[in-house]
């Protein structure tokens, strides 16, 4: 039996994939910002639910310190929580609220779980990215010179997302880091936009979406298959292996600066590699 913590578990891929983890008689922490949701959850799985915003270093530290006194060792972190936000808007710390929580909550959590990570057999570490890519510019991360608009800053987190597994990948022994696509999922995340975006995208999804426990498959596959033990830095998506667009070893080391940058306001104690 092992220990898993899935971000984003109150809804969607996340909630999905955590069905199917304590299904497979796992332990399973789940993080989300709404109470109501995450105690259905809670409720619903038998595990614990921790309400957290994962925009902030506070939310993170926050969840950093509950995970470290509920398991001992952790065997597997799913980097899911995500979100794409209609207006451009900035956390209580001034980061672009996109980059802030589809980003640094992933590296931020990378980051302070490797102690408890180390401490498992096989541990393994899968960032839900996306096949939704692009306008991806380093000069730039937070769109305070370019004209913001949703999707571009979701396409860049989301390049950012398989970037930043790849920088980690080079950096890490014991722990291996890969990025999945979980498909085109019929869930909640269009919900902040506003007209006709949402409607469009529902009805797209309703047409050619695949359901939460589809979209679960993957991100599921990559922390628990045994044949992916010891495979790192790669991209999946339908349980195979896809290319790597965007693998550049110095832009993704730059990304990996840059956030390292953006993080120094977490505590020392998480800070090892
Ligand atoms: N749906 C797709 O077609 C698709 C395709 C490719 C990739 N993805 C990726 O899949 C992941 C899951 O998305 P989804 O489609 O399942 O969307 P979803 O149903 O909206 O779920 C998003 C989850 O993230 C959580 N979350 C958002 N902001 C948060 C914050 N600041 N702090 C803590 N938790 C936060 C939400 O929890 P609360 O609401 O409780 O805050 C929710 O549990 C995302 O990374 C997304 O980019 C989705």
């Amino acid at each position: 039996m092992s220990n898993y913590l899935v971000t984003g578990g109150t809804s969607g891929v996340g909630r999905a994939s955590a069905k199917a983890l304590v299904a497979s008689g796992h332990h399973v922490i789940v993080v989300g910002r709404n109470q109501q949701r995450g105690e259905q959850v809670a409720q619903e799985l038998g595990i614990p639910f921790f309400s957290a915003d994962l925009s902030t270093g506070a939310g993170v530290d926050a969840v950093l310190d509950y995970v470290v006194t509920s398991f001992d060792k952790l065997d597997g972190l799913l980097n899911n929580a995500g979100m794409f936000p209609r207006k451009r808007r900035v956390t209580s710390e001034g980061v672009e609220l996109t980059f802030a929580t589809n980003v640094l909550s992933y590296f931020r959590l990378t980051k302070g779980l490797l102690p408890l990570l180390r401490k498992a057999k096989q541990p393994r570490i899968v960032d839900v990215a996306s096949s939704m890519i692009g306008d991806y510019e380093f000069s730039d991360l937070q769109f305070e010179s370019r004209k913001w608009n949703s999707i571009s800053a979701y396409k860049q987190s989301k390049q950012c997302n398989r970037m930043l597994a790849w920088a980690w990948a080079r950096k890490l022994q014991h722990v291996t880091i890969n990025a999945v696509h979980p498909g085109m999922v019929a869930t909640n995340i269009q919900n902040n936009q506003g007209f006709p975006l949402r409607q469009v995208m529902r009805v797209w999804w309703k047409l050619k979406g695949i359901s939460a426990e589809e979209g679960a498959i993957t991100p599921v596959w990559a922390l628990t298959n045994e044949s992916l033990a010891n495979t790192t830095g790669k991209m999946f998506a339908r349980q195979k292996e896809r290319s790597r667009p965007h693998d550049h070893m110095e832009k993704c080391d730059e990304l990996w600066d840059y956030c390292e940058g953006l993080d120094a306001s977490s505590r020392e104690c998480y800070q090892e590699l």
